[in-house]
């Protein structure tokens, strides 16, 4: 083969690569974030506005140990969930403003069901956290990280099974299983080391 061959054959292997890899990587990452945004802003914005009076009103459960704690709160609840669907209002007029067809089209009903699920599915995290004895803010692993997820996630089976199972395709839910942590690990040191978290989880 001559020389100018094997130039032909590298650049269409590399070429082969890098369409492979915007196929199996680029997009689902991408989908990945632009489908869990709405999910994903409701907990620091939690953190950041949550406060005054706690959803639980203070009270115990019959194991006298509170139903929730003082770290859910109805200002980080309403706060977060609004947070949440104000950026999924954004991302749909992004779509229709700039054409951006290859990215999950969401609808006002995914990104209220994915807002409100993500802080629902960290109530109930905390719900069981605190039967298992542990304190508000103890450290509890896989479950802090896969509340969110879990929450939105399952509330979109149940309300809008259609729109799941057309975007969280199997490579997709493959890549938020993953970065979830590592996002949630990322902002969660940032709201300690800038003094809006008590614990860097
Ligand atoms: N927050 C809130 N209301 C919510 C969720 C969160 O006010 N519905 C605020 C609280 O100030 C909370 C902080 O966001 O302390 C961080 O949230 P999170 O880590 O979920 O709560 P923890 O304090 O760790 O409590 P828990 O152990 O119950 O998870
Ligand atoms: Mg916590």
């Amino acid at each position: 083969m001559s020389n100018f061959n094997v130039g032909i054959c590298c650049l269409l292997v590399v070429l082969e690569c890098y369409i492979i890899s915007i196929e199996a990587f680029i997009i689902p990452l991408l989908s990945a974030v632009w489908i869990m945004l709405p999910a994903y802003l409701p907990n620091p914005v939690a953190a950041l506005c949550g406060g005054g009076t706690p959803i639980d009103f203070k009270r115990s459960y019959k194991d006298g140990r509170r139903i929730l704690g003082d770290g859910k709160t109805y200002r980080g609840f309403f706060a977060g969930v609004f947070a949440g669907l104000a950026v999924g209002l954004v991302q749909i007029w992004c779509s229709d403003a700039f054409g951006l067809t290859m990215l999950p089209a969401h609808t006002i009903l995914s990104v209220s069901v994915l807002a409100f699920g993500a802080l629902l599915g960290d109530m109930v995290k905390s719900f069981f956290k605190r039967r298992l004895g542990k304190e508000r803010g103890e450290h509890w692993l896989i479950a802090d990280q896969y509340d969110l997820v879990a929450g939105s996630l399952v509330l979109m089976l149940l309300v809008d099974p259609a729109w799941l199972i057309a975007n969280v395709t199997v490579p997709v839910f493959i890549v938020i299983l993953i970065i979830t942590p590592v996002l949630h690990r990322l902002v969660n040191m940032i709201g300690y080391y800038s003094g809006v978290k008590d614990v860097p989880w």
